[in-house]
């Protein structure tokens, strides 16, 4: 509440920015940024309106600490400005490669490739899907050999690497729409047709049980008929931007697959004139679980998830500290102090142990049903608090950091995810300029608001100043 009060005066609530914008929705069907539908990323719009509002230039140098499926290196890149952005998961890489390359593909290889994707007939073939534990039976078997029909024939096509790579990006983003599953929040629903959940029945009958709600997809289209739709989508965007030279060649804009905590400190001081991001929220989503079928796809095996899943910031339960790690880190460049100072600006934050408190007292109070959430909640504030310290380190006088957060709530204590931060930002250096809020508010999960009610949770756009 204290945080509330002494940055109360830079809340502004405004429809400039609202949850179309600031979410995926606002790309729907905008030319390139629609390939992958990324459920967790922002808009094209906001980025532009982000950019033009806080003056960001060509030749400057955009810091994307979380680039997700590029949207932010990739509106630099129509703008001529020049940008960094880190991202972990691999399958954004894959989109990224994808969405970056419009000025070497060919047109009429493209169009030929369809053409002979209508014409033909998927075989049978012998390859298997490389499924994840969580991902069984996410198809069925004629989608599933179709599938790796398909993958099989990129493969063997005679066509420029950047073409290969192209269709096998649109191969992952259709694996959705022709699966048994939809991204839900922080799981995936099964369709009651697949084998996964007649099992479970199966299972549950014998246990006297209830079977599971049935949910279904509705028509679930075949893998031929996908990928013909997204790939006239993706010829008429790529069509669309050599005719009107949308994508600027001369800047340059890298995408480094890695944790941004590993690799920002290697990056030289003063080095970006702008930040703008939006960080994993502190809500428990697992991004390897959402994406488990494509990152399946890709051949990433579970011990390789499960890496990632440490790997990413802490928004799981799952999660454990990193402090060791990044102790090791800092030493090994020489820059043992920074690893300290940050230490000491979270041990000088009094919401910072205001908030560790109030969850583990909830925990011993048996209000949080998971102490998972406790360490989580910690770990997410100081591991965002070591990219805030990067973040004024490689950032020029004068830059402003732009950051899209939500607040969370555990068993009703709610966390002002984008106070404390303006809070440790300030201590570090840089100055708060506003905290925009979006209009709708939305809950929390539905099991917090059964139990503790709903309250409205702010979604905002935090913005500093490096002076
Ligand atoms: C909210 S999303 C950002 C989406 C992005 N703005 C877009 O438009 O696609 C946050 C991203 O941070 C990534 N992430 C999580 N932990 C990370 C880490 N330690 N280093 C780099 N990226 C990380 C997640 O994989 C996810 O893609």
């Amino acid at each position: 509440m204290l945080l509330e009060n002494k940055y109360s005066h830079l809340f502004e609530e405004t429809n400039e920015y609202n949850r179309k914008i600031v979410s995926f929705q606002g790309n729907k069907g905008k030319n390139i940024h629609g390939w992958f539908k990324y459920k967790e990323g922002f808009s094209e719009e906001l980025v532009k309106n982000l950019i033009k509002k806080f003056g960001i230039k060509s030749g400057d140098t955009l810091l994307e600490p979380f680039c997700g499926s590029g949207t932010t290196l990739l509106v630099a890149k129509s703008l001529g400005i020049n940008a960094i952005g880190f991202e972990i998961l691999p399958i954004c890489h894959l989109i990224w490669q994808a969405k970056s390359k419009i000025a070497q593909y060919n047109l009429q290889e493209l169009e030929k490739i369809i053409k002979l994707i209508e014409i033909n007939i998927p075989q049978q073939v012998d390859l298997t899907f490389p499924h994840l534990k969580i991902t069984q039976f996410a198809f069925s078997q004629e989608i599933e050999n179709d599938l790796m029909f398909y993958y099989q024939w990129i493969e063997n096509l005679d066509i420029s690497q950047e073409t290969r790579i192209l269709l096998k990006m649109i191969l992952m983003s259709i694996l959705e729409e022709v699966s048994y599953t939809r991204k839900d929040g922080q799981y995936l629903r099964w369709d009651y047709r697949s084998e996964k959940i007649q099992q479970r029945n199966q299972t549950r009958l014998i246990q006297n049980k209830k079977n599971i709600k049935i949910f279904n997809k509705g028509d679930i289209p075949s893998v031929k008929e996908s990928l013909v739709k997204s790939l006239n989508i993706v010829f008429d965007d790529i069509k669309f931007s050599k005719m009107s030279n949308l994508m600027d060649d001369k800047s340059k804009q890298d995408f480094i697959q890695g944790s941004v905590l590993d690799l920002l400190p290697t990056i030289e001081d003063e080095k970006f004139s702008g930040v703008i991001s939006s960080p994993p929220y502190c809500n428990r989503y697992d991004y390897t679980r959402t994406y488990g079928l494509e990152l399946a796809y890709l051949g990433i095996n579970e011990q390789e998830i499960r890496q990632l899943r440490q790997n990413q910031l802490s928004c799981t339960v799952e999660n454990r500290s990193k402090l060791e790690s990044l102790e090791k880190l800092y030493t090994s460049l020489g820059q043992h102090h920074r690893f300290l100072y940050c230490q000491k600006i979270l041990n000088e934050s009094k919401a910072f142990q205001e908030i560790n408190n109030a969850l583990e007292k909830r925990w011993e109070r048996g209000e949080v049903n998971n102490k998972g959430i406790v360490l989580m909640v910690k770990d997410y504030l100081i591991e965002l608090t070591f990219v805030i310290l990067e973040m004024y380190r490689t950032c020029k006088k004068g830059t402003y950091v732009i950051l899209v957060n939500d607040l969370v709530k555990y068993s009703g204590e709610i966390i002002p995810i984008d106070t404390f931060f303006t809070e440790i930002a300030e201590k570090i250096g840089f100055s708060p300029i506003t905290i925009y809020i979006l209009p709708q508010r939305k809950g929390n999960s539905s099991q917090q608001m059964g139990k503790f009610g709903r309250t409205a949770l702010r979604k905002s756009i935090t913005v500093w100043q490096k002076e």
